[in-house]
């Protein structure tokens, strides 16, 4: 991954605003900058292709053919295009012609892993971690509006005044999220949550300051143990990734059920059957939930399940089968604190509306969930976790628990950095002799109480 950020890549970064559009021109035409001249061999080559044609190919064919055709158009329009310059207008043209336009480069780049139009002239995008304005402009919020139809379009989406918020996925498994006016009135609005083929291993989190070694051979512990486990963090703080890097310590002898929406998590175990929710399609039917899934699975003789986020009133049915022997479950929260965690569950379980009294769910809560692993992205970028907490049981009216390690930041540098580190709190889980019956060896060094380094 390059470590500079600025000038990789066929998109410009910077941290502040550009004063103006930036503009290149091309050799050979005067004052026509690269932007113009791409959409106007844009629409020359609409007239000159064969749309219904070219619709039919195969997605690489279809690149070549109008690569080849925006090659012979180049020639003839600007004969003494340089090299570079030349490969570039190549590059947009197609974009705009089959790709996603301006931000086309930024999809296919792997380094990129958001991409934020916010407004025609306002492209943001994040990298390990840290969000960057770009230079990318589109032409105005037409040309924003085209291409989020090219994305919601094959999905047999649509999105207009009537429907102004879509969720859709890109072909690579990216998420996409669109909303347009006159719920965004200054704009029709794209976020896009590239899709990851490399997904980090418990090593690599080691090795990028999330977890330390010590409290990740804890977490492998508790996952071979079967402990109820949530991972909680704010929207990008990695839950997902995290999850996905903690589900690699269940046995392979397993039988496990993902249930998401949509499909995120690679697992590596043979065994494993993964599920994804549905929503309803334009006439509002045939929507199938988490919940459905997940009371289905428990058809389906599952060792383990996993719900990638619980957000809804699936929450009451996992609890349930949590408290019924499906033990070691895994799954994530959108939450910044494990008090917090514990709060959102319980409102979820409000949410199936069962009138169920609120000290009658928090037991449920209680008995069913043994471990919280919070995530937070910090101000440097890097996701740490803060806090691993136990919840031990109920007092009066109040879920108790105990962090067991915690995240204690001590400074920052020069650079921005955050100074800090991981650390055992002191306090020995409840469960910590179960791991000796299970035969599970850890080092007594785990739990002691770290200061510095
Ligand atoms: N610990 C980490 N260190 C660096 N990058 C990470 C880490 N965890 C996740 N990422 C990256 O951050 C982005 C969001 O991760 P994700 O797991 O989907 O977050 P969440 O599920 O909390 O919304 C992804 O691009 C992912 O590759
Ligand atoms: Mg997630």
């Amino acid at each position: 991954m390059p470590s500079s950020v600025s000038g990789s890549g066929p998109f410009q970064s910077s941290k502040t605003r550009p004063e103006t559009a930036p503009s290149r021109a091309i050799p050979g035409r005067f004052n026509e900058d690269m932007e113009g001249l791409v959409f106007r061999m844009h629409q020359m080559l609409i007239e000159e292709l064969d749309a219904d044609q070219i619709s039919s190919m195969p997605p690489d064919e279809r690149r070549r053919l109008v690569e080849q055709a925006a090659e012979t158009l180049l020639r003839r329009e600007v004969p003494n295009a340089g090299g570079i310059t030349r490969d570039q207008i190549v590059g947009r043209v197609v974009d705009e012609v089959v790709g996603l336009g301006p931000i086309d480069a930024m999809i296919r780049d792997p380094s990129v892993s958001e991409v934020m139009v916010n407004a025609p002239g306002e492209v943001y995008f994040e990298r390990e971690g840290i969000i960057y304005l770009s230079d990318i402009q589109f032409r105005d919020a037409d040309h924003v509006q085209r291409i989020i139809e090219r994305i919601v379009a094959p999905l047999g989406r649509r999105v207009d005044e009537s429907s102004p918020m879509v969720d859709a996925r890109l072909p690579d498994g990216s998420r996409v999220n669109v909303i347009i006016p006159p719920v965004s009135p200054k704009s029709p609005t794209i976020t896009i949550r590239k899709f990851r083929s490399d997904k980090m291993t418990i090593e690599d989190l080691v090795a990028a300051s999330t977890i330390e070694a010590e409290m990740a051979q804890f977490l492998k512990a508790c996952v071979k143990l079967r402990l109820n486990t949530l991972i909680s963090g704010g929207t990008g703080t990695g839950k997902t990734t995290f999850l996905n890097a903690l589900s690699a310590y269940i046995p392979e002898s397993e039988r496990i059920i993902t249930i998401e929406d949509p499909t995120e998590l690679r697992l590596q175990q043979p065994h494993v059957v993964s599920l994804e929710a549905r929503p309803p399609n334009i006439d509002g039917k045939g929507e199938i939930t988490q919940r459905d899934l997940l009371r289905n699975s428990l058809r389906m003789r599952p060792d383990r399940i996993i719900i990638g986020e619980v957000r809804g009133p699936e929450a009451f049915d996992m609890l349930n089968a949590m408290n019924t022997g499906h033990e070691g479950s895994l799954s994530t929260v959108h939450a910044n604190s494990p008090r917090d965690g514990l709060a959102r569950v319980e409102n979820m379980v409000m949410m199936a509306n069962l009138d169920l009294p609120s000290h009658a769910i928090r037991e449920q809560v209680a008995s069913a969930l043994h471990l919280i692993v919070q995530l937070a992205r910090f101000t440097d970028g890097v996701r740490r976790v803060t806090h691993v907490t136990e919840i031990t049981g109920m007092e009066g009216q109040i879920v108790t628990m105990q962090d067991l390690f915690v995240f204690k930041q001590i400074g920052v540098d020069a650079e921005g950095r955050i100074l800090g580190h991981m650390t055992a709190t002191g306090l020995r889980p409840s469960f910590a002799e179960k791991f000796t019956l299970a035969g599970i060896q850890l080092p007594d060094s785990v739990f002691l109480v770290k200061t510095g380094g």
